[in-house]
């Protein structure tokens, strides 16, 4: 069976599915996103997406498209249909489609909704948290509001390729003040010298991260120390571990910044416990 998506109401085959020329997420990147993890065919976080979602749409006048509970019910009917247990789900919601215009259209529009459906090899995942990953920092250029998350990727993209075209896994955006601010798709994290978690604090112009705060719980829960201050990639080599979060990196170690080693270079035991305790609370509270 092949995949399905799913585009303004309707469930069509994956090859066939497109949006007009005129929506305003193609021409104007004017919408915003969220990607579930799925575990056993269940959406993980669903709470802090569905939560950061209305935020983002709300931050830029789009309405939700539908309630909360039927976009609940469309999600999992996507998941369904392309029988994926372990993956992603990738929502987008752009203001709709209008003749050509920068300001919003007047009188608006429908908010158009795209749903697709990815499988993940977890195997494959495990096997690369149990190496560890290298990152490379690159100078923070997006704008002053990235804790909505739009669809504007360019930075984003840009970033990624330049940690691509050296093996990299992910790009570390870095600001003028010599702090790193999160991952291109992802937030950044150090296990410092006494053993005390770091990651900056979602006041900075970084998008709070689902899969941070729900890390920041289970860290809170087993014990361990906290400290929301932001590092330098300097502070990220000294450091005992560092690893990046997110949907779909989950808790992934990272053992290199701009190629020279964290620590000692391998995955450390902070991280990979990390990753397991996410993993076990993710599924637990799946939908
Ligand atoms: N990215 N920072 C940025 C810039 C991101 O794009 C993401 C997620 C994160 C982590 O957020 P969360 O834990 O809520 O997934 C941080 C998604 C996965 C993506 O673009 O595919």
């Amino acid at each position: 069976m092949g995949r399905i998506a799913y585009v303004n109401g309707r469930f069509v085959p994956h090859a066939a599915a497109t949006v007009h020329i005129e929506d305003r997420g193609y021409q104007l990147a004017d919408g915003v996103y969220e990607v579930w993890a799925l575990f056993g065919g269940k959406l993980a976080d669903p709470e802090g997406h569905f939560a950061r979602l209305e935020r983002s749409l709300g931050e830029l006048s789009i309405d939700m498209p539908m309630s909360r509970a039927a976009l609940t019910l469309v999600l999992k009917e996507a998941v369904r249909r392309n029988r994926v247990t372990e993956g992603l789900v990738y929502l987008q919601v752009t203001r709709g489609v209008a003749p050509r215009d920068h300001a919003f259209p007047n009188p608006s529009v429908r908010p158009a909704v795209v749903i697709t459906v990815s499988r993940v090899d977890r195997a494959q995942s495990e096997a690369r948290a149990a190496k560890g990953v290298g990152v490379v920092t690159t100078p923070e250029n997006r704008w002053g509001r990235c804790d909505i998350k739009t669809v504007g990727l360019l930075p984003n993209v840009l970033a990624k390729q330049k940690a691509r075209a050296v093996g990299a896994v992910e790009a570390w955006f870095v600001d003028d003040l010599g702090f790193v601010t999160e991952g291109a798709s992802s937030n950044a994290w150090i296990v410092d010298g006494d053993g005390r978690l770091r990651t900056r604090a979602t006041n900075a112009n970084i998008l709070r991260g689902v899969t941070r705060y729900s890390l920041l719980d289970v860290i809170r829960e087993n014990g361990l120390e906290v400290d929301e201050r932001p590092f330098t990639p300097a502070d990220a080599l000294a450091a005992k571990e560092a690893f990046i979060t997110g949907a779909g990196s989950l808790v992934l170690p990272v053992v290199s910044v701009d190629g020279k080693p964290v620590g000692d270079g391998k995955v450390g035991p902070v991280a990979a416990r990390l990753r397991r305790l996410y993993i076990e609370q993710a599924k637990a509270s799946a939908i």
